[in-house]
Order: structure tokens, then sequence, then C-alpha cells
């Protein structure tokens, strides 16, 4: 029988050191590598951009976390991205999530459209808004699914994207970085690649930035392939090295920080201070049966409002003594921020604008009671 995931998390890409058995893989430094005979590299590695072993490893372990057959490492989460849409032409299209990560936008939209590249912004929980936009004007190559979306929450059906997707000749890539493989698996739903910020939750602490895309189609890892090592985003030996090992803790994390995420969103709920909540675990939800199909938990991000509005999340934000004023998501310490004036500043003015007083928390592993406690404390403050 198959491992289990929790197993496969724990497992993945850490074979025993040949050399010396240790337990955890080697963190090989080498740029450049012996040959055994005039263009003959053994074992494959030749120079460290084009293949490092640790880097294979990680490489590897997500293939095998994703259900794929092909996984690629980056230097960031963008640098992943930036790969992926090097498979755009001038004059195709780039459809991508009204609520996907600012920096993806802002990539799509204020770089590639440089190289004729054409990006349009589609709220991709309408099925008939994206049937419509795969439709009308030029090619569109790549439909962009990000689920739950960054900052509002809202769930994407990958099933449903995927297959409209590929009858209108388009790939489906799926952002899986608030999920992870642990609570949904985009390829096994249909998707062409998952894109990952291993930035956050698949390294889990707040210490490496890196990206990885995975696949199960040979032809478009070998595009990949060749674009990773002809443009050269490729993460440190030794950053690779840390996303393993936040990998190998995965599971474990995204259960205690989903637990708390739960707790945390029914009593933001119940709040007076508190005009809305954004949590695909909240019955609630807009696409709460969806979430309950689509995932096996709800996830450790959530947002909401207050009645009090921008000021009063101002002053929340600075309130809190846990929950930590910062950008970025997915580790082990609960942050807090406001998505308008930090992560999505740069979507200000675009079709991927969000409320300007909505307050993102990144939920993390502490215990949920001093979360809550810490809440509390510092909505009080904010109100006085
Ligand atoms: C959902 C999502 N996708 C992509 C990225 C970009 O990843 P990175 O910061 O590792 O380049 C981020 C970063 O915050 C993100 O939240």
């Amino acid at each position: 029988m198959a491992d289990r995931f929790e197993t496969l998390a724990v497992h993945a890409g850490a074979e025993p050191d040949e050399l010396s058995g240790g337990v955890s893989p080697s963190i090989q430094m080498s740029t450049t590598f012996r040959q055994d005979g005039v263009g003959k590299p053994r074992r494959g590695y030749e120079y460290g951009r084009s293949g490092n072993p640790t880097r294979v490893a990680l490489e590897a372990a997500i293939a095998v976390l994703e259900g794929g057959t092909h996984g690629l490492a980056y230097a960031s989460g963008l640098a992943a991205t930036q790969n992926l849409l090097y498979l755009l032409d001038p004059g195709e299209r780039l459809i991508l999530s009204d609520d996907a990560y600012g920096g993806t936008w802002r990539l799509a939209s204020k770089v590639w459209s440089r190289y004729g590249v054409t990006a349009e912004a589609v709220n991709l929980c309408d099925l008939d808004a994206l049937a419509a936009a795969l439709g009308n004007g030029p090619a569109a190559r790549m439909v962009w699914v990000e689920t739950p979306t960054n900052p509002l929450l809202k769930v994407v059906d990958i099933a449903a994207v995927a297959r409209l997707a590929a009858s209108a000749g388009a790939l489906t890539v799926v952002d899986n970085t608030f999920a992870t493989p642990f609570l949904q698996r985009p390829l096994d739903l249909g998707a062409d690649v998952v894109m990952h910020s291993a930035t956050k939750y698949l390294s889990g602490h707040s210490d490496v930035i890196s990206g990885l895309l995975v696949t199960r189609r040979d032809d478009l890892e070998e595009k990949l392939r060749f674009h990773q090592n002809a443009a050269g985003a490729v993460p440190s030996p030794f950053d690779s090295w840390l996303v393993m090992r936040g990998m190998r803790t995965l599971a474990v994390r995204m259960e205690r920080a989903s637990a708390n995420a739960a707790v945390l969103a029914e009593w933001l709920v119940g709040r007076p201070e508190v005009s809305r909540v954004y949590y695909p675990g909240l019955a609630s939800h807009p696409q709460f049966e969806l979430a309950t199909r689509q995932m096996r938990l709800s996830g450790a991000m959530l947002s909401f409002e207050l009645h009090a509005g921008e000021p009063a999340a101002r002053r929340l934000a600075e309130a809190t003594r846990l929950f930590t004023l910062a950008e970025s998501l997915g580790a082990v310490e609960s942050l807090i921020e406001l998505p308008a004036l930090m992560t999505h500043f740069s979507v200000v003015g675009s079709p991927l604008e969000v409320p300007a007083g909505l307050v993102r928390l990144s939920v993390g592993i502490e215990a949920v009671e001093d979360l809550v406690a810490d809440l509390e404390a510092a909505l009080v403050a904010s109100a006085a």
C-alpha cells in the first residue's frame, strides 16, 4: 500500500547519505563536478546552475508530495512564476484570478506586457465569466488559479477551471502556496502545473525565499527545465536544504495552524468590533461546500474587517503582541498585516485592489488560547 502524506512528507527526497549514512540530506555546495571523461558528467552533474544534488533531492520531494512526476526549484516564488510565464509567446493572453498575489499580477501586467503578453484579471469563482474570457480576444494560453485567494480567501473550483481551460487549449496553473499539498492536490484535479512560494508553508520558518513548480507533463518539464537553466534563477544548495527540512514537518504544522485558524475565525465572528470574516472553514463562506470537498482542512490564513474601518484596523495591527506585524505568511509564528497598505500595495488602482481596512492573519502553531487573548487585548485597545 502506498505511504500516506504524513509519511511521505518525512521521507520524500531524504534517502540517507550514500557515503556517511547521514539521515539529513547532505548539502552539496560544489558549483562544478569532476567529469569521468570529456563530456561525460558523473551522474549527470556538470555545473551547479543546471543541476545540484541537494536541489534535485528537493525537486524529487515536492514532486512526490504534489503527486507529480517532475519538480523544479527556484530562487523565489516569483522566479518560479517567471519561469512559467516564459511558456507564453507575444500575442498570447494570461487569465489570472482577480484576487491573486499582487506580485504575480505586477509581473504579468507590468513586465510581461512589455513583451506582448496580455494579463486579464477574472473572478475565477464565476465559471461563466471564465468561459466568456476564454472565448474573447487573443488566444488565452494560460489560466492562473490561486485558491484560496490572497487575501480574500475565495475558493476556486480547480477541476471545473481545468476542464474549461483545457477545452479552450489553455494550460491551468495553480498557485498552491496557501493550501499546500497536504490540504489540496491540484494535479489530481486536472491542473497542468502547480506553483509554490516555498518561502511560506513548505519551508515554514520565515528563513528562506524559494519557489517550486511541479508537473506530470514531460513536454512542459522539458521546456521548464530549459528555462530554469537558461534564465538561471535557481536556489542555493543551502536554501534547497532548508525548504526540504521544513517540508518534513509540513503535515503537523498545517494540522495545528489550520485548527488554530478555525478557532480564531469562529471567535472573530462573535466579536462586536468585527464586521466580516473571510475564512473558507466558516459555514457562511460563499464557497464553503466547495472548500470542504476540495481541501482536507480549511487552512491557516484568514482575513477580516472591522466596523470602525481602516484607522481601527491600523491600530489593531500595531497593538498585538504575539501576532507580529509583518508581510509574508505560512510560518510557525502568527503574523498580522493590512494587505492594502503592505503586501497588496502594488495592486492599488488595479482590478486586484483589496478593501482598505482588511486585516490579514497568518495563523501560526502557538497555543490558540494565547492567540485569542492577544487579539482580544488588541481589539479592545484599537477600539479605545
Ligand atoms: C500566494 C503567493 N504566491 C506567490 C508569492 C511570491 O513568492 P516569493 O515571495 O517567494 O517570490 C507569494 C508571496 O507572498 C504568495 O503569497
